[in-house]
């Protein structure tokens, strides 16, 4: 099997270099034993950008990421550029290529692997055979919503305002997105939001309920307030299916439910825009996690969650769903022989660092597909 498809890797900062260096390997070994090739290009992103070009995302890069099959991301911050405006700073980079690119709907699945079910800090039985997919939408919603800034009162105070704002065709196109997943999977989706103090979670619930009756009266459709939403999946996270909220809510949730899988470093994602009418869709693959300073430079990352959202990167834009199970089954069987990272270290198993970790992934890799 062979494919050109074009890849464009933007590592980041921090841990980012280090666990995108792991998806590395995973491709040479896709190129040496399954003869599947892409065309790849690496560049700055984030603090690394602002260092050496003065912006966290040059418009090349934007470009360049517009013309690609794929973007792989790492991730971006650090300490070192916390002090910088709200407009120079690394993290508008990852913001600025969602909006740029019209990634709207950030898939977010939260599942328990097997080996995994007593690595959560919740009780085995509580998270066991979990799988749920959080569909955050990510490009409307207070991060973006206009007025916003940070202004001197007459009076000398400051006064700080971000505004949540959804229109009709933001709810719907990712309420879509939520729908036709549901449909391949348990067939429900809860919709989150907080219709019972704002006015745009109101519409947003108006819109999904409108959405369902008219197009996908076959799939089981709940709202649920977002703080219920939150302590429901600590309580009794296996009563969801397909979980679709806003773009705020939605990074606090499914941070909140990575602890559900382990660590913040298993949770992987994809952030899809709207298809063309070439068939093309473009679509940037990270982990949920952030550039983790405080383990920065140690080689003690997890790169799991890296190397899944490749996994799901080959399952959504280059159609290479075997390979992709693949690498999901050699992660699931790493994680059985009993090796961890520190952050999924448990009593009997041994702890590991980046770089063996994504070793032993090639192994399996070998075993399982060589
Ligand atoms: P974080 O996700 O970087 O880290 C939170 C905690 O989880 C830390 O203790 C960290 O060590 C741990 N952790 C995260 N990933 C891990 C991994 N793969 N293996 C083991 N442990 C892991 O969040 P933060 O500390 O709040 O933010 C740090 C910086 O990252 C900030 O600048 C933030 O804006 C940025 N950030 C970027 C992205 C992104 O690029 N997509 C996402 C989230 C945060
Ligand atoms: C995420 C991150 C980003 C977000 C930051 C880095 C802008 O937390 O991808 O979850 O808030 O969306
Ligand atoms: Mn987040």
């Amino acid at each position: 099997m062979a494919s050109n498809k074009s890849l464009l890797v933007l590592p980041g900062d921090g841990i980012g270099p280090e666990v995108v260096r792991e998806v590395g390997r995973v491709i040479d070994w896709l190129d040496r034993r399954r003869a599947v090739r892409f065309d790849i290009t690496e560049d700055l992103v984030g603090g690394a950008s602002i260092d050496a070009r003065g912006v966290a995302i040059t418009p090349e890069v934007i470009a360049k990421a517009r013309a690609a099959d794929a973007v792989l991301f790492g991730s971006v911050g650090g300490p070192k550029w916390d002090n910088l405006g709200f407009d120079t700073r690394p993290e508008q980079a990852i913001l600025g290529l969602r909006k740029e690119l019209g990634l709207f709907a950030n898939l977010r699945p939260a599942t328990v692997l097997d080996p995994l079910v007593s690595a959560s800090t919740l009780k085995p039985d509580v998270v066991r055979g979990l799988d749920i997919m959080i569909v955050r939408e990510s490009t409307g919603g207070i991060y973006f919503g206009e007025p916003r800034g940070i202004e001197t009162l007459a009076n000398g105070e400051r006064r700080g305002v971000n505004t949540e704002v959804y229109t009709t065709h933001e709810i719907e196109r990712v309420g879509r997105v939520a729908f036709e997943l549901a449909r391949k999977r348990q067939n429900k989706v809860c919709s989150s939001e907080k219709a019972n103090v704002m006015e745009s979670g109101l519409l947003w619930r108006q819109v999904m309920t409108e959405l369902h009756k008219r197009e996908y009266p076959d799939v089981e459709l709940t709202h649920m307030y977002a703080d219920n939403c939150a302590m429901q999946l600590v309580r009794n996270p296996r009563q969801f299916d397909v979980i679709v909220t806003t773009n705020l809510f939605g990074d606090l949730l499914s941070d909140l439910a990575s602890m559900l899988t382990g660590s913040l470093g298993m949770l992987p994602s994809a952030t899809l825009g709207a298809t063309d009418e070439f068939g093309r869709r473009p679509a940037l693959y990270e982990p949920i996690h952030g550039s983790a300073p405080d383990i920065a430079g140690k080689g003690i990352a997890n790169p799991l969650a890296q190397i899944l959202s490749f996994a799901m990167l080959l399952r959504y834009s280059f159609d290479l769903a075997d390979e992709a199970l693949l690498i999901e089954q050699s992660v699931t069987r790493v994680l059985a022989s009993g090796l961890r990272t520190a952050d999924i270290m448990e009593a009997g198993t041994a702890r590991v660092g980046t770089s063996v970790m994504g070793e032993a992934v090639l192994r399996e890799l070998d075993k399982l597909g060589g």
